[in-house]
């Protein structure tokens, strides 16, 4: 394996399509409540408005030789884009300040997990996601059945929300004070 990491730029994002569209047909396979919500999310439909709407983009990709491997999507947005015709994802009038931070797509092919290449994108965008000063909250959205991924964000300092969509997506949170008060 000969491992690079690159941050890609938003006029570049193309390069993530195949791997995004990959992430969802994964989070079908994984999902057993309403796995067929999946069918109409791929990079057109979910990345590419994510990216339009977001204030801050941050994409990582991790490369093998020339080949992407694994990326990582991360935003800073309006609180108010998290309640709409989907879902309402937190209750907005528990987040203090006008804007949210989001570790929003996250994907190791499958041959490449469990090598580190996922705690490394973690914690460059966590990174990216600290230095807003005017950010104090940050989500991830977990779908059903991903049980490996929350657990790894578990290990990771977040914490369990709440769910939306009946259990189709668990949420999890972490404050800002909460990275400040550890070691
Ligand atoms: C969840 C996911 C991103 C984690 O990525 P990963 O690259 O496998 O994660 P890591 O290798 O950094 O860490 C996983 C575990 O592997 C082990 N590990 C880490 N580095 C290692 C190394 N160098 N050698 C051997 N094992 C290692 C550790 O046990 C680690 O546990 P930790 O989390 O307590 O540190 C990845 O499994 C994935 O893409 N899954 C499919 C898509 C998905 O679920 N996305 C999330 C949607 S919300």
């Amino acid at each position: 394996m000969n491992l690079t990491y690159e941050v890609i730029s938003d006029d570049k994002i193309e390069c993530c399509r195949e791997l995004c569209n990959e992430l969802m047909r994964f989070q079908k396979s994984k999902a057993h409540i309403k796995p067929e919500l999946f069918d109409s999310m791929n990079f057109e439909t979910r990345m590419i408005p994510s990216i339009r709407k977001a204030q801050h983009n941050y994409t990582v990709v991790a490369k093998d030789g020339d080949q992407i491997v694994a990326y990582v999507y991360s935003n800073i947005s309006c609180k108010e884009t998290y309640s709409n015709d989907f879902a309402t994802f937190f209750d907005l009038s528990s987040v203090c300040k006008p804007y949210v931070g989001c570790l929003s797509n996250f994907y190791i092919k499958d041959e490449y997990r469990q090598y580190g290449i996922g705690s490394k994108l973690f914690t460059m965008s966590i990174d990216w996601l600290k230095q807003f000063e005017d950010v104090e909250d940050y989500f991830i959205f977990v779908s059903n059945g991903n049980e490996n991924a929350l657990n790894f964000y578990k290990r990771k300092g977040f914490s369990v929300s709440h769910d939306i969509l009946d259990g189709f997506i668990t949420v999890l949170r972490k404050s800002k004070k909460e990275w400040i008060s550890e070691p």
